[in-house]
């Protein structure tokens, strides 16, 4: 299969190692796309791995990816995903906070069908969505995901320090945003794709609700996912292990790109 890149980050190149050792299957790589102007990492990236380097959404187009992994921004959601998938290419998207837009939403899901694209938003840091949909299909009163990690992640977001929030020194967790996913999500564009893509399987972003915490005591990105309705009460908690170069990515959402991945090779298929 024929996969496009774009984003040369932590996610591009574990996609790109594990392609590159076949633990995946069948795939090839034939371009990522980085963006013009930005730190040339995705261009080293590319060379490092000997795939062809884009910055033209035109040029990737024209290397013919069957699906294109967008791990990139919030950005690059907004500007290549509707017409990556009207030109019938499919869509992995990891930057799913931009996805809490129903406008930009609903035009990809138009888009994909028109098409008959794949447009496949992977379960990314979290788990347990199988259950959710199903219990969704029997009624559920409320969806809440506490997003916890320590003080790290959340530095350099324009929201946080806008709020005056200090990070350093604390001694107690402190809440940063508490209300709906809706709300939430713009505010962290790098943290909280996972309070989006809950919504995106469940009952939707205005009444999913968020609640994003720093906290001292944390090692790792400790995700708590609360559902409960008709069918009755579920409880997620994960405790994700940070990407080494990057506070803000847990492994887990790296490693599920992968797993989009895999699932999209013929053959059997368990659980979602
Ligand atoms: N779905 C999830 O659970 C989940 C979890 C972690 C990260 N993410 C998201 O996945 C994305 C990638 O994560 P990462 O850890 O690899 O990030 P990263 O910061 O390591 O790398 C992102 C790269 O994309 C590039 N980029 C940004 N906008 C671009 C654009 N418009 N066109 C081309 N390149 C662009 C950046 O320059 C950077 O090199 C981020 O948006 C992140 O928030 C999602």
């Amino acid at each position: 299969m024929r996969i496009g890149l774009i984003g040369g980050g932590t996610i591009s190149r574990l996609v790109l190692e594990n392609i590159r050792r076949g633990a995946l299957g069948s795939f090839e790589v034939v371009a990522l796309m980085g963006r013009h102007g930005a730190a040339p990492r995705g261009r080293e990236l590319a060379r490092e791995f000997a795939v062809p380097y884009v910055e033209e959404r035109a040029a990737l187009l024209s290397t013919r990816p069957q699906v294109v992994i967008e791990a990139a921004s919030h950005d690059a959601v907004r500007e290549h995903l509707v017409p990556l998938l009207e030109a019938g290419s499919g869509v992995v998207v990891l930057s799913a906070g931009a996805l809490v837009d129903d406008a930009l939403r609903e035009a990809a899901e138009r888009a994909a069908v028109r098409s008959n694209a794949l447009f496949y938003v992977p379960s990314g840091g979290i788990g347990g969505l199988d259950a959710l949909k199903t219990a969704c299909l029997a009624g559920v009163d409320e969806v809440s995901i506490q997003v916890a990690k320590p003080p790290a992640a959340w530095k350099g977001i324009a929201y946080v320090e806008r709020q005056g929030f200090q990070l350093d020194g604390l001694t107690g967790p402190l809440t940063l945003f508490e209300g709906s996913a809706l709300e939430g999500v713009p505010h962290f564009p790098q943290n909280v794709n996972i309070a989006a893509i809950l919504s995106l399987a469940g009952i939707g972003a205005r009444r999913t609700r968020l609640k994003v915490v720093a906290d001292p005591a944390l090692e790792l990105n400790t995700h708590t996912i609360r559902v409960s309705g008709r069918a009755g009460r579920l409880t997620v908690v994960l405790e994700n292990v940070p990407a080494p170069e990057n506070p803000k990515t847990s492994w887990l959402a790296c490693y599920s790109a992968l797993a989009a991945l895999k699932s999209l090779a013929p053959g059997a298929r368990y659980g979602t």
